[in-house]
């Protein structure tokens, strides 16, 4: 499969400075990844690892204090590459909504509430797509023909559709223009359980459709299990662990994915799933070595002075952990995941 999107050492750090005193937070921290065309995949882990700010790198979508310091993220696409950490503005411009599309963590905010939804279209797909007046309203009511959306809507406000067709409605406008490459963060969290599934059906179906690339990000790892066909495992701003899906869930290599699989829930079983001892470390200043060593029930000494590199440990499956051998493979829970998988 050919890539569409290489990361490269990728650093992206938060860089503050309070009356004289540097701060720098480093959210995302020598991350190395590639998405294949096609591909979805799948972005875990705790809150404030740094999903959102990854994300936000691959979607050119960064503000400070949030820079990229070093690394790349180069998207291979049909008419030629793009290293996003060295675009000029007016190049990102012309690639947005055409080739990468995004729908960002709490995204209903693109709903101004003033503005009917066939105004938000045109705000916003009008002039990437180069129409107007009536094929532009014949190409949006095709596209809300596939989201399942009556073309009344158009003529309504926000406020007059539910949650699900809001949400349908953000998907709408980041698929109207048949992107290349589409990133999600958190599509689904706002959403009862129901409407999640519906919602996640429909991005995976605009994904075929389209024949696209999907990077997104939630913790829900029944989501996962669902609809990546691949996971990527980011701890304290680093990538951990990758693998393809059920790879992930039958036979996770790093003990902090261990630790997600085995806290899914059951249905049927109250038990309490253990949880991780301690917190999730402080990017201004994290721990040397592994940063997951705090917490990890399988750390030695090495761990907590050397960093462990992500490298290969089976077919597609990467883990940065000096005793992948010694992880549990299997719990209950990840088999059923597993199985559940496609
Ligand atoms: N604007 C900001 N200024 C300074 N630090 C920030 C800013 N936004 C996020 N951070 C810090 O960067 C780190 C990563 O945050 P990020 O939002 O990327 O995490 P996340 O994995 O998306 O979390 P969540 O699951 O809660 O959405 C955290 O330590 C967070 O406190
Ligand atoms: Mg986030």
């Amino acid at each position: 499969m050919a890539d569409i999107l290489t990361v490269d050492r990728l650093k992206a750090y938060y860089l503050m400075n309070y009356y004289g005193v540097r701060r720098e937070v480093r959210a995302v921290d020598d991350i190395s990844m590639s998405i294949g065309r096609n591909e979805v995949y799948g972005i875990a882990g705790e809150s404030s690892s740094g999903k959102t700010s990854f994300i936000k790198v691959l979607a050119a979508a960064i503000r400070p204090p949030l820079r990229v310091v070093d690394g790349h993220a180069t998207y291979h696409f049909k008419d030629g590459s793009i290293d996003l950490t060295q675009a000029t503005p007016a190049q990102i411009e012309a690639i947005r909504w055409r080739k990468l599309s995004y729908i960002m963590q709490g995204s209903m905010s693109v709903l101004n509430p003033v503005r009917k939804i066939g105004k938000i279209f045109e705000d916003f797909a009008s002039r990437p797509l180069g129409l107007s007046g009536t094929d532009f309203r014949q190409r949006v009511v095709g596209h809300l023909d596939k989201l399942k959306l009556d073309p009344r809507i158009l003529n309504a406000y926000p406020h007059e559709l539910s949650g699900g067709m809001r949400q349908r409605v953000t998907i709408g406008l980041a698929t109207v223009c048949n992107p290349e490459f589409m990133i999600a963060d958190e599509p689904t969290t706002a959403l009862d359980v129901v409407v999640q599934k519906d919602v996640l059906a429909l991005i995976k179906d605009l994904q075929r459709d389209m024949g696209s690339s999907i990077v997104f990000v939630t913790h829900d790892m029944a989501v996962h299990a669902n609809i990546a066909d691949r996971v990527g495992i980011i701890y304290a701003g680093r990538l951990v662990e990758e693998a393809p899906t059920r790879t992930l869930f039958a036979a996770p290599r790093h003990p902090y994915t261990a630790h997600l699989v085995a806290s899914l829930p059951r249905i049927g079983d109250t038990t309490q799933r253990p949880a991780l001892d301690g917190r999730p470390p402080n990017l201004a200043d994290p721990p040397a070595g592994c940063r997951f060593h705090p917490r990890c029930p399988l750390a030695i000494d090495k761990c907590k002075t050397e960093v462990p590199p992500l490298v290969e440990v089976g077919p597609g499956q990467r883990s940065a952990c000096w005793r992948w051998r010694d992880v549990e493979p299997l719990t209950p829970g990840a088999s059923r995941m597993a199985e559940a998988h496609q």
